[in-house]
């Protein structure tokens, strides 16, 4: 792309503090691009960013370690010498401040939480506060002074320098976390180093990746043809109907209908992307994966048989169609670091097929939605016009049904469980917790108890309800749902479906649970 037409960007280097990402998902709500690189990434490492931003600024994040443990993280300080401003938050704070010669050590307390902060200048970086800030603080280390050309722009009771600014060498610091929505007035901090300070132009929207990505595409794929997974997840649905802009009938979404969707899952994934002009084929592949089931119980077992098969009914559909090219929906958290399936991939074997090795050789890969966050793919799919419930689909495994049946598949407990499924969807989005959960499902469990159907003694099955809060599936919590909620899941279901006897709730958190059973 031509210099003139790349959007301003900031580039935030990690030091691994927990709120990296969410800095740059303020940044780019500011309609200004962001990046994250490493702590230690070079200065060239940087300067290579430029070939997808106007670099503006960078953001220095926070860390949970200290600037003066031994090996403490560092940054290459010929970032400094770009010419563009540097903010340090928190730790980034205390680096830059050490960097210059300040004087950084250990607090007489750690500050956690909400916080007060006197603002003694309201310029620059702090333009338009209060005189009292409530500011959101997470820190160890104390910035105690400085050299006497930074200007001290405010502190807290336990923090002598909890702002500073220098502008002449274009570096910022503020103590707290501006990204976390505690800090009251944290956009307007943000604001006014994004603008302000850096003279951004708010010319980056999501939707452009539409534009841009179908001319990369075009320019990639040429003449060639390519394929997609598509599951029915927000990410491959909308990375489909991208690349199918570019190359209409020369693009190929196979929808592997393993057997082990939810009820009706897989029409309603071939209906909705048909009706924006996505090419689909979906492989009735249910014979192949049952019989490969049968008899097993591992759950590992399962997962890895249900990979593995995926992955052959793939590549015999890519070689079938001639695709040269393979479209992956792949987002940006899961390219960089701290990935959640980079973490859950120690605990389970995780399926999905961008994250599966393929045997088959392809001339490229297409990522066109490598740059953003999901609610930005989201926004993407709205504009495009996929249905909404496809959007804001909640996530559902690659192994579908079969990691919520516990012991064997059968086509008659998938059957119970599609039953059962179903009912717990309809009733919490009909309830008023609809949008709160981050999954909902059951759970066909192992176990069979007595129970009393008609007056008659009945022996049934016991189906588990899950419901889940979480930001990210690294952690959840199991959902405090309201008693009558789940009175009418429970009636619904032992009363429509014959098979089950007893319905019970999951308390489990994760950890030590894990979001799904198996
Ligand atoms: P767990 O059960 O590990 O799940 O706590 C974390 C999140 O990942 C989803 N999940 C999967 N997603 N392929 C996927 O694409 C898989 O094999 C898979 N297994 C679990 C799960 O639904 C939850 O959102």
């Amino acid at each position: 792309m031509s210099l003139d037409l790349l959007p301003d960007g900031i580039v935030i280097l990690d030091f691994g503090g927990q709120y990296c990402h969410l800095i740059a998902r303020r940044v780019r709500e500011m309609k200004v691009y962001s990046e994250i690189l490493p702590s230690d990434a070079s200065v060239n490492e940087v300067k290579e960013l430029g070939k997808t931003m106007k670099i503006k600024g960078i953001i220095l994040s926070g860390s949970p370690s200290s600037v003066n443990a031994q090996n403490s993280l560092r940054l290459d300080e010929r970032i400094l010498d770009l010419g563009v401003p540097v903010l340090g938050l928190c730790y980034g704070h205390q680096l830059l401040a050490q960097i210059h010669e300040g004087d950084v050590r250990k607090g007489e307390v750690k500050e956690y939480g909400s916080r007060t902060a006197y603002i003694d200048r309201a310029e620059g970086i702090l333009e338009g506060t209060e005189f009292e800030e409530s500011v959101w603080m997470s820190h160890g280390d104390t910035v105690y002074s400085l050299p006497s050309c930074f200007r001290v722009l405010a502190h807290t009771d336990s923090a002598p320098v909890a702002a500073f600014s220098y502008p002449e060498k274009g570096v910022y610091g503020l103590q707290w976390h501006p990204e976390v929505k505690h800090t009251t007035h944290g956009d307007r901090m943000l604001h006014n180093f994004v603008f302000n300070i850096c003279k951004c132009k708010p010319n980056w929207r999501p939707v452009d990746v539409i534009d841009e990505g179908i001319n990369a595409i075009k320019a990639q794929v040429g003449n060639g043809k390519a394929v997609i997974a598509l599951s029915g997840g927000v990410d491959s649905s909308v990375a489909a109907a991208i690349v199918s802009k570019a190359l209409g009938d020369r693009i190929m979404a196979v929808h592997v209908d393993h057997g082990l969707m939810r009820l009706d899952e897989s029409r309603q994934v071939k209906e909705a992307m048909e009706r924006i002009g996505v090419n689909v084929k979906v492989v009735n592949a249910k014979d192949r994966f049952m019989s490969r089931l049968k008899g097993i119980t591992d759950p590992e077992k399962k997962r890895k048989i249900i990979g593995e098969e995926f992955i052959r009914v793939f590549e015999e559909e890519a070689r079938r169609f001639g695709a040269e090219h393979l479209v992956q929906g792949t987002i940006y958290p899961d390219r960089i670091e701290s990935g959640i399936t980079r973490h859950a991939d120690t605990i389970k074997t995780h399926h999905n097929v961008g994250g599966l090795p393929l045997h088959m050789e392809f001339k490229g890969v297409v990522e066109p939605l490598k740059d953003l966050y999901k609610d930005e793919v989201r926004a993407l799919g709205t504009k495009m016009g996929l249905p909404k419930e496809l959007v804001w689909r909640q996530p559902f495994p690659g192994p579908g049904l079969a990691v919520r049946i516990v012991g064997e598949v059968t086509e008659e407990k998938l059957d119970i469980l599609r039953k059962a499924d179903t009912i717990v969807t309809e009733e919490v989005e009909k309830s008023e917790i609809a949008n709160i959960p981050w999954q909902y499902f059951a759970v066909l469990t192992d176990t069979k108890s007595t129970g009393v159907k008609g007056d008659e003694r009945a022996y049934g099955w016991t189906v588990a309800i899950r419901i889940v809060e979480s930001v990210d599936a690294m952690t959840a919590n199991f959902m405090r749902a309201p008693w009558d909620l789940l009175e009418s899941m429970s009636n619904r279901i032992t009363n429509s479906i014959p098979q089950v006897t007893r319905v019970v709730y999951d308390v489990t958190n994760k950890p030590p649970g894990t979001i799904e059973w198996e």
